[in-house]
């Protein structure tokens, strides 16, 4: 039996709730329809770790980290420390140190789900976000001349490489190519950021070549905002850079019902390092300990776990699963408007991995 390391991060607040069902269903999927195995190494990383220990994880904690095969990870952030320790000092860091590239962030609109946009039916809207997720605007190179007065200068640069640009767009259409539609819309701001976003599209302009299979285009940001929300189903593989990326991801997982089912990749796709696995959601303080967190996102993003790891029958199973719990709307926490548990939601799934 195939055996693969899974490093376990639950975190704080919601993280390790759903954390825990996402582990029993992939658990069981992988066991059942790839007969693998899946072994667990649970690291008590958090808020609670950095009270005790000074630090969000150990010294050599990137360096545990490595041997494993992939991360699944809950969510960080407590409202008694700041973000800038939690998120900056664990999360975020291992992006760049596990060059983790792609920044996977499926849409898709299952049957039983309430959408918010009239008369969209189920599946209608499927899209594969692949946002770049290691350089770009988010790239921390900048700074701050004569802080505090009223002179205050302040720097803040986006960082675009040919490389980089042309490893996700590789990337993406790489997905474009295996998916029917074979379709990719490229999304950037050239006009107005003619340096940085020019260079995308030249690259972008450059890769396509490769792919003359796929029906691919270039569409503005703004543009492609409001097609999110008028159109959503013309999309099918929308490839964006990191800012870009994260805004129209908070509005795909919108359009599709709900934060507690959006799930994400953080892929490393040479597997040099290993992958991280989230849903895009956070810690919810408010609704933490109280068995109301959707565990769906983390159960959805396990999925894309075991598609990375090779598991397509276990994460297809488990994707399955999802789509039958939800469109019996039988099982329903609040989010979905009903009153079952984490737990209930978890155990309906795992039935239906079975
Ligand atoms: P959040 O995603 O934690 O919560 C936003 C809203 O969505 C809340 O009302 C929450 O109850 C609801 N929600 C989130 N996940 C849900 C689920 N699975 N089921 C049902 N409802 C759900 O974002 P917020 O409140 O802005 O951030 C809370 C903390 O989490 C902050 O410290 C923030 O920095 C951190 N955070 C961490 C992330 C990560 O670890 N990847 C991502 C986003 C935020
Ligand atoms: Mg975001």
């Amino acid at each position: 039996m195939a055996v693969h390391k899974i490093a376990v991060i639950g975190g704080d607040g919601i993280g390790p709730e759903v954390i825990d069902q996402a582990v029993r269903a992939a658990e069981v999927a992988a066991r059942k329809h790839d007969s693998a195995e899946l072994k667990w190494n649970h690291l008590p990383w958090s808020t609670a770790y950095y009270k005790q220990h000074g630090r969000m994880l150990p010294e050599d904690g990137w360096e545990q980290l490595k041997p494993h095969d992939a991360i699944l990870f809950g969510a960080v952030g407590d409202p008694s420390v700041p973000d800038k320790i939690t998120v900056h000092e664990l999360l975020l860091p291992m992006r760049r140190k596990f060059d983790q590239y792609v920044n996977l962030r499926p849409a898709y609109l299952f049957a039983g789900v309430p959408c918010p946009l009239v008369g969209k039916k189920p599946g209608e809207i499927d899209m594969l976000v692949y946002r770049e997720n290691t350089e770009g605007e988010y790239a921390p190179v900048g700074g701050n001349l004569y802080p505090g007065t009223e002179n205050q200068i302040a720097i803040q640069t986006g960082v675009f490489t040919w490389k980089g640009c042309e490893r996700i767009l590789r990337a993406a259409f790489e997905a474009a190519r295996k998916r029917p539609r074979k379709k990719l819309t490229s999304i950037t701001k050239s006009n107005a950021q003619v340096y940085g976003l020019g260079l995308w599209d030249d690259v972008f302009n450059a890769v396509r070549k490769d792919y003359t299979d796929i029906d691919s285009s270039s569409l503005l940001v703004d543009a492609a905002a409001m097609d999110f929300v008028r159109k959503p189903e013309v999309f099918d593989v929308v490839v964006a850079s990191n800012l870009f990326g994260d805004i129209l991801t908070d509005l795909s997982a919108a359009v599709t019902g709900s934060i507690g089912l959006a799930s994400s990749a953080n892929i490393n796709p040479t597997k040099k390092f290993p992958s991280m696995f989230e849903p895009v959601h956070g810690s919810a303080p408010d609704i933490a300990g109280q068995g109301k967190a959707n565990p769906l996102a983390a159960v959805l993003s396990a999925a894309l776990m075991l598609d990375h790891l090779g598991l397509a029958k276990s994460a297809d199973a488990v994707r399955s699963a999802v789509a039958k719990v939800l469109a019996e709307r039988h099982v329903k926490t609040p989010d979905l408007g009903g009153n079952h548990t984490t737990t209930d939601m978890g155990n309906a799934v795992v039935e239906a991995v079975k």
